[in-house]
């Protein structure tokens, strides 16, 4: 049986920054927003003997597993592996515009290939867990609604209710992935207007949502909305979401939330690299004027592996600089 999960509020997947590590923060600020792990080749799930690094999911749910791929025994078995992690949903990634992710044949390059996605979500499917689709407008310079609504029309045969729209095009070639994210211009309405086509599927905003009264503001029309950079630059946005968006009581950034999260992170010191531990965390310092003597001893900590030190003067920022 699936469960009922809201995703009003998700945490956009972002390869090298959701880790394992960064879920784990965000949970710890937000118990409501709908989390998303980096995309994951299926090869590398089905394979990689660093897997339980790669996706470990340390009951931070709800939670997607988000894979790239288009082999249709790959993406069934990543699928199985969905949910032996006790993930809540497993997505396939129909945005990615990179070269390495097209030469792999999946990614937005797959927008060219409704009839495969279809077949690609069908093997995802399963009664326990949710088998979703994030992708983008279209493909090229030029918007085109006609091209958007058949991609639907075709993927809406398979039974989806979950789909996460990047609301602007993909660039395939000339572009780096880091410019389509800002050059294709954005088209919400496009997203709109499908949803009035299909009704009972959950529709999902993603893309230039830079502000969470903006985000507050679209749920009055989508079905939910999804940010990336937002969160990106500054996990500490996300203690405000649970009273902002789920009208829960106010949280603010105490000593407990570095102890949680320390708790988490020191078992897997000599694992996994310090930065990848750290970094998230790291952001802490967003906005925080005068922080530079801070961030220059955290650097030498770090390179000692001086772990308690490190919990021991992030808390000590938290208390000087009055962070809340
Ligand atoms: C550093 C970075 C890595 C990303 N990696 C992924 C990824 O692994 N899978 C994916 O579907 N989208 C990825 N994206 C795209 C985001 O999920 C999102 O669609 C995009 O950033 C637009 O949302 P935003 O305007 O709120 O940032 C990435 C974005 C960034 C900034």
């Amino acid at each position: 049986m699936k469960k009922e999960i809201s995703r009003k509020f998700c945490v956009a997947p972002m390869m090298g920054y959701t880790t394992p590590y960064a879920r784990k923060l965000y949970r710890i600020l937000s118990k409501n927003s709908f989390l998303f792990s980096e995309m994951i080749a299926t090869k590398s799930l089905i394979y990689s003997k660093n897997r339980n690094n790669i996706i470990d999911n340390d009951l931070n749910n709800p939670v997607a597993l988000q894979v790239g791929g288009s082999e249709i025994d790959e993406l069934k078995k990543s699928s199985q592996i969905a949910i032996n992690y006790n993930y809540d949903e497993i997505n396939l990634n129909v945005g990615c515009p990179s070269k390495a992710v097209q030469k792999g044949s999946f990614g937005a390059c797959l927008m060219q290939e409704k009839e495969l996605v279809r077949n690609c979500i069908e093997a995802m499917q399963s009664d326990k867990i949710e088998a979703t689709l994030k992708c983008r407008l279209g493909l090229g310079k030029n918007l085109n609604y006609e091209f958007f609504e058949e991609f639907i029309d075709e993927i809406s045969k398979s039974g989806i209710n979950i789909i996460y729209v990047h609301a602007r095009n993909a660039i395939l070639s000339g572009i780096s992935p880091q410019a389509n994210r800002m050059i294709p211009p954005l088209n919400y309405e496009y997203v709109k207007k499908i949803k009035i086509k299909y009704p009972q599927i959950k529709f999902i905003l993603n893309g230039g949502i830079d502000h969470l009264d903006k985000a507050k503001f679209l749920l009055n029309e989508y079905d939910g909305i999804m940010v990336g950079r937002l969160i990106k630059n500054n996990p500490f946005i996300l203690k405000d979401v649970d009273k902002k968006i789920f009208g829960e009581k106010n949280k603010s950034i105490d000593e407990t939330i570095i102890n949680n999260y320390f708790e988490y992170i020191k078992p897997k010191i000599g694992f996994e690299s310090i930065f990848r531990l750290l970094s998230p965390l790291l952001s802490i310092f967003f906005s925080v004027p005068h922080s530079k003597i801070y961030k220059a001893k955290i650097n030498d900590y770090m390179k000692d592996q001086k772990i308690g030190l490190i919990e021991d003067l992030l808390i000590k920022l938290i208390n000087e600089k009055k962070l809340t």
